[in-house]
């Protein structure tokens, strides 16, 4: 139940669809899914390879359009938003982290967890201060100056994180950011990505690891593009 009055959902999907054309054929990635994510809540979406995890949270993300259905972004429908009001809103509102942290091996982690405050036109030395600030969040405070080929695989997943919150956003998207790191790695990065939603942030985090459930707020399962349950723990 919602009363009135309470703030909108941070994220909330309703009936998104989506089909890509393959040899001819035309499957349905995702079909007629509702989601939604609340300030603070840590949201699994959990589902097998090919299940439609990516798909989901790249319309959720606004990186790619739903062939039908809406999304809401803190209330506001933004489902016809153009490509340039999306690019902003993602500056503005949301942080990604994939499955590969994607840093730029020929600058340090300070740099690279630096690079998305650009847009926000801060000088250096507040950059460099935000960025300090989102490293240490993570427990990477020490590791700043080094490049990313001198960290271990669940350091530069932290590093990822790190860049992913630097500005804060409404939102974090995290489309299995553990699957190539062993277990106890994992588990340590699901537990610093989930340390987010006290930040006020809605975290998404899609994954099979079933070891996570125990930490989330709201866990939806998909199978072959459907959601199958979504119910808050
Ligand atoms: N760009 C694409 N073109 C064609 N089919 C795609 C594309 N992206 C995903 N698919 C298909 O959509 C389905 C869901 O994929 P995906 O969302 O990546 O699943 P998951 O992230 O759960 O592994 C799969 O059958 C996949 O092959
Ligand atoms: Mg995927």
């Amino acid at each position: 139940m919602t009363a009135a009055g309470d703030p909108p959902p941070r994220l909330r999907a309703e009936g998104v669809t989506r089909r890509y054309a393959r040899n001819g054929t035309e499957i349905v990635a995702l079909d007629s899914a509702d989601f939604e994510a609340h300030a603070g809540e840590l949201v699994l979406v959990m589902g097998p390879s090919g299940s439609g995890k990516s798909t989901l949270l790249a319309i959720l993300g606004l990186l790619d359009p739903a062939d039908a259905g809406q999304i809401f972004l803190n209330g506001e429908d933004v489902t016809r938003a153009s490509e340039d009001q999306r690019a902003q809103l993602r500056r503005s509102t949301l942080g990604f982290l994939f499955q590969d942290a994607g840093l730029i091996e020929r600058k340090p982690i300070l740099d690279n967890t630096a690079l998305p405050l650009i847009y926000r036109g801060l000088g250096r030395r507040e950059r460099v201060n935000r960025a300090q600030a989102a490293l240490e969040a993570v427990g990477l405070a020490d590791r700043m100056h080094h490049a990313p080929g001198e960290l271990s695989g669940g350091e530069r997943q932290r590093a990822g994180l790190a860049r992913a919150i630097v500005c804060d956003p409404d939102i974090l998207i995290c489309d299995e950011p553990t699957a190539a790191l062993d277990a106890e790695t994992a588990n340590d990065v699901a537990r610093r990505i989930s340390e987010m939603k006290e930040r006020g942030a809605a975290v998404i985090l899609a994954t099979h690891d079933r070891d996570l459930m125990p930490m989330a707020d709201r866990i939806y399962e998909i199978r072959h593009g459907r959601i199958t349950a979504g119910a808050r723990t």
